[in-house]
This record gives C-alpha cells, sequence and structure tokens, in this order.
C-alpha cells in the first residue's frame, strides 16, 4: 500500500505518520508538504531514515508538481492533512486559506482521477459546523448539522468538503472525510491555545485569554484522531462524512489554569485581552456514526493526555525554542502586541 500524506510535516500529519509506519510495517508512506512556516522539517527527523518513508516538499496548489508526484508513486490512497490551519491568521489575511485549502483540494482530488485511487480522505474539522450555545449543553455537532461557518478558515474547510463531495458524486471518485475536534498533544505549532500557554508559562510570560476565557472546545489527544482516520481510511463507507470526538468539552480557562497547575506557575500570569473577531462559542461533537460502524472510541483520557504534552514540552525544548525564536516572533508581536 503506498499513500500519500500530504501536511506530514505539521501538528496532526506528522503523528499520523508516526502512527502509520509503526503499525503498518509493509506501507510505504510519502509526505507531501510545502513547509509553510507551520511545516517543520525536525519534526520528521526520526523518521527520515525509514525505508518505507520519502518527503516531497511540494505545494498541493501546484499541479505539475502533484501529478508529477502520483504518476512516479502510484498512490492507493491520498490523506489530505495540508492546510492553513490557524483561524486568527485567517482573520487576518483569508486569502491564502482559500487558495491552500480550497484550490490546493481540489488539484489533489484532480490527480486521484487522473491516475486512479483507491481511496481520497479529507481531513476535515467541526468548525465546519459553526457553534452551539454555551447554555444548551444538550445540543452536538452530528454529521448532518448543517454547515454553518463563522471564520474564513472554516469556510475554506467548508468550501472544500462541499467540493469533495461534489467530486465523489459527479465523478464518481471513492472519498470519506472526517470533521475532528480540537486536538493536543507533541508537534503542536506554538500560535494555538495549548501549546502557546504551556511555551509562555514556561517563560513566565503573560498567558493571553480572548474574552472571558468561557469558550468551551471539545478536546481530543492527536493519537485517538490518528487511530480514527486509520479506521475510516480502511473500513470507512466511501463517500461518508465521520464526526470524530470525544465528549471531553473544557472551557479555555480552565485548560489555562490546568497547564498553570502541571508547570507550578502562578495564575497570575493568566492575562484577559481583546476577543477573537466572530469567535465561536462552543464546539461539541457527537460520535455516535463512527462508535457505531467502526468501533471507535477514544482511548487518552484529558487528565492523562495533557500530562503527556507537557511533558513532551518540557522534554523537547528544542523543536519549539527553534520555532518561537524564528519567523514565529514576528507574528507574536503584531498578534498580541497591542491586544490589551
Ligand atoms: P498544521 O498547521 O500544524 O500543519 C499544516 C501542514 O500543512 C504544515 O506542515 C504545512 O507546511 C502544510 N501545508 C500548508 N499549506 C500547504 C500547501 N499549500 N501545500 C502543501 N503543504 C502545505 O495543521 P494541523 O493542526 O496539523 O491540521 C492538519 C489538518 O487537520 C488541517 O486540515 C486542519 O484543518 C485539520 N484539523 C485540525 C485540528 C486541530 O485541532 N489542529 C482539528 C480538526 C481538523
Ligand atoms: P485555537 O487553539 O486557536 O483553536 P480553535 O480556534 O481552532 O478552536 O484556540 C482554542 C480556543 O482558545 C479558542 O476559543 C480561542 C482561544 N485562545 C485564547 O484564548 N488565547 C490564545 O492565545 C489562543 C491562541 C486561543
Amino acid at each position: 500500500m503506498n499513500i500519500i500524506v500530504t501536511g506530514g510535516a505539521g501538528f496532526i500529519g506528522s503523528n499520523f505518520i508516526f502512527h502509520m509506519l509503526a503499525k503498518y510495517p509493509d506501507y510505504r508512506i510519502i509526505c507531501l508538504d510545502k513547509l509553510t512556516y507551520a511545516g517543520n522539517l525536525s519534526t520528521l527527523e526520526c523518521v527520515m531514515d525509514n525505508p518505507n518513508f520519502s518527503f516531497v516538499k511540494a505545494d498541493i496548489c501546484d499541479r505539475e508538481a502533484v501529478y508529477a508526484l502520483f504518476e512516479r508513486e502510484k498512490p492507493d490512497m491520498v490523506v489530505n492533512f495540508a492546510a492553513e490551519s490557524h483561524v486568527d491568521r485567517s482573520i487576518d489575511n483569508p486569502s491564502i486559506f482559500l487558495h491552500t485549502n480550497i484550490i490546493g483540494t481540489s488539484v489533489l482530488m484532480d490527480a486521484c482521477l487522473k491516475y486512479g485511487i483507491e481511496r481520497y480522505h479529507q481531513v476535515s474539522t467541526d468548525e465546519v459546523y459553526g457553534d452551539l450555545p454555551l447554555d444548551r449543553p444538550d445540543l452536538f455537532f452530528t454529521e448532518e448539522t448543517p454547515l454553518h461557518t463563522s471564520s474564513p478558515y472554516s469556510s475554506s474547510k467548508a468550501s472544500a468538503d462541499l467540493l469533495v463531495l461534489a467530486y465523489h458524486r459527479t465523478y464518481g471518485l471513492n472519498v470519506s472525510i472526517s470533521r475532528c475536534s480540537n486536538n493536543y498533544g507533541p508537534y503542536h505549532f506554538p500560535e494555538k491555545l495549548i501549546p502557546l500557554t504551556i511555551v509562555n508559562a514556561l517563560a513566565n510570560k503573560a498567558l493571553p485569554v480572548y474574552g472571558k476565557g468561557e469558550n468551551v472546545r471539545d478536546w481530543l489527544y492527536v493519537e485517538d484522531h490518528c487511530k480514527a482516520i486509520d479506521l475510516i481510511i480502511h473500513k470507512g463507507r466511501v463517500g461518508e462524512v465521520y464526526n470524530i470526538g470525544g465528549h471531553n468539552e473544557m472551557k479555555n480557562i480552565d485548560i489555562v489554569k490546568i497547564i498553570c497547575r502541571l508547570l507550578g506557575k502562578s495564575e497570575d500570569l493568566i492575562t484577559y485581552v481583546a476577543d477573537r473577531k466572530g469567535h465561536d462559542m462552543r464546539y461539541a461533537i457527537d460520535p455516535a456514526k463512527i462508535h457505531a460502524e467502526l468501533g471507535w472510541l477514544p482511548e487518552t483520557k484529558f487528565a492523562d493526555g495533557i500530562r503527556k504534552t507537557v511533558d513532551w514540552y518540557l522534554n523537547n525544548r528544542k523543536w519549539w525554542e527553534d520555532i518561537v525564536s524564528g519567523e514565529y516572533r514576528d507574528y507574536y508581536d503584531k498578534m498580541y502586541g497591542n491586544r490589551g
């Protein structure tokens, strides 16, 4: 089995590659990644010498490069993680999100049609459903929940999902889509809430919390997401959408306080800052379909996963120190400098 994994130098894609190489010793994994600010080759260092792994630096929007790779590798499957993934950046500058997340997806699917494929899997997000009110804890996102996006990021992901389903219906492409809740774990880029809080707390820097910190996310340990995708691409039904989430809803402020406690840092570091524009209130997944059809359930409890994550950041300082000292510093100053 030859699998092209796009965006494999990023957070979830790299964890997926580690999972697949460990579980399937006879599979070949080809990682295609543009290495944007969010993609780091150092993340893939531990698999670079694996004879079943190869890395290709390319843009999913570059039709010529994508076709050449398909011609050479004749993939059986494509799992598309490649995306611009940060909501705040999408508010600042939507266009690259539209380009990569929508056009890039169409180029990959055109290649699948041209060269033939067993399965094209689109890694999507629960953010395509918009948000739920805080005072209705009985409501959850199901696969039937209408798409109702808030940010340029989620709109671009929803657009891609529609295109994926259209390629299935119109051209008969064998597709599947997963819509997962917020992930956390190793190799998470420190612009996102959990790694940003860990990294800032370790430097005794302010811990920025948007608005009142009451927004709720449904956190899932990244390995559980990777296992769910593994199940979907092997056993999931073609043309179907599967929601992935672990019934682990938490307020942002509680997450930040837990991290302070685990690191022995004072909650005085917490700084309330101006809210995100269009900030989604609550995400909550109903994972009944993937549980009933594929037997998937999350395995890592939040208390264990967050401890493992904090330990990983403590033990892998070089990985994130290199990031925090580079181009990311300019982003941080721009985003948080005048936020007050
Ligand atoms: P990430 O930002 O950490 O990684 C994205 C990767 O894609 C990077 O390696 C980057 O270099 C690469 N990339 C970006 N543009 C590219 C292009 N044009 N061509 C080739 N490669 C390109 O993102 P992540 O958090 O690992 O998310 C991966 C996928 O999962 C995304 O599609 C995202 O929408 C989805 N998702 C993320 C979460 C989450 O909590 N992080 C939750 C649900 C779904
Ligand atoms: P984030 O990690 O950006 O993921 P998403 O927006 O995709 O859910 O943010 C998670 C939550 O944390 C979200 O409600 C915004 C909030 N947040 C902060 O309060 N402070 C921060 O510095 C960041 C990055 C996020």
